[in-house]
């Protein structure tokens, strides 16, 4: 039953926010840097995949050494660190105030489990760290999406199941995390989502009320 659902657990880039866009421009500008060549669709290659996983996949089978590849991940936060410095509250995605509103109405905790270590700053400029009952990154937990730890240490945080929790996911790795806990999955976008139980293109217009009855449906 809907009313069962206790928990909303966001993924942040892609979801709450487009940061994609942003994290894409950070590794587009220090690829011109160091001269590697854009890989095609490198865009949505980067979609919650870590930052480790991003520059393996921006080197497409090529390697650096260690050292090399510190400093280009760093530099290429610092790129990105500048574009989110100028994040306000309107960048928050469409459908998402509507939903915490409702969230908060109802007794329903919210909660965001990110692949990113800036989450906590992203949520900060986007005037939402406060309205979070748990916040989950990768410096909490042993292993990155799609493994189900993010998910599972945010449950575990807000005192609930996944059985009694709904994800919201635009990335293949974090709907399968999702699953592989055990969580509902509402899957947003046009990627490779089709194991969520839920898919939308994005927010916009869709209300608590009907993703919880298109969950509800699927019990
Ligand atoms: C994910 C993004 O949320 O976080 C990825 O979808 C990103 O694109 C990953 O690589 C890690 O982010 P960060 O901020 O720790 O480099
Ligand atoms: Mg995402």
């Amino acid at each position: 039953m809907a009313e069962d659902i206790r928990a909303l657990i966001f993924d942040l880039d892609g979801v709450i926010t487009d940061t994609v866009e942003l994290h894409y421009r950070s590794w587009i500008q220090l690829a011109g840097e160091v001269g590697l060549p854009i890989p095609a669709d490198f865009r949505d290659m980067l979609r919650g995949v870590s930052r480790r996983e991003s520059l393996k996949r921006l080197l497409n089978g090529h390697t650096v050494d260690e050292e090399t590849a510190q400093e280009w991940m760093r530099r290429k936060n610092m790129y990105y660190l500048a574009f989110i410095a100028f994040l306000t509250p309107e960048a928050i995605l469409p459908g998402i105030m509507a939903i915490l509103d409702d969230a908060d109405r109802r007794g329903i905790k919210k909660a965001v489990a990110s692949s990113s270590m800036n989450a906590k700053f992203v949520l900060r400029k986007l005037g939402l760290f406060d309205r979070m009952d748990a916040i989950s990154d990768t410096s909490m937990i042993p292993r990155a999406k799609p493994e189900p730890d993010l998910f599972m240490w945010a449950a575990g945080r807000l005192g609930v199941l996944p059985s009694e929790s709904v994800v919201f996911e635009d990335a293949s790795d974090g709907v399968q995390a999702a699953r592989a806990g055990g969580f509902w999955v509402v899957g947003l976008g046009d990627l490779a989502l089709e194991k969520a139980h839920v898919r939308y293109p994005d927010l916009s217009g869709i209300s608590l009320d009907e993703i919880l009855k298109a969950v509800a449906a699927l019990q």
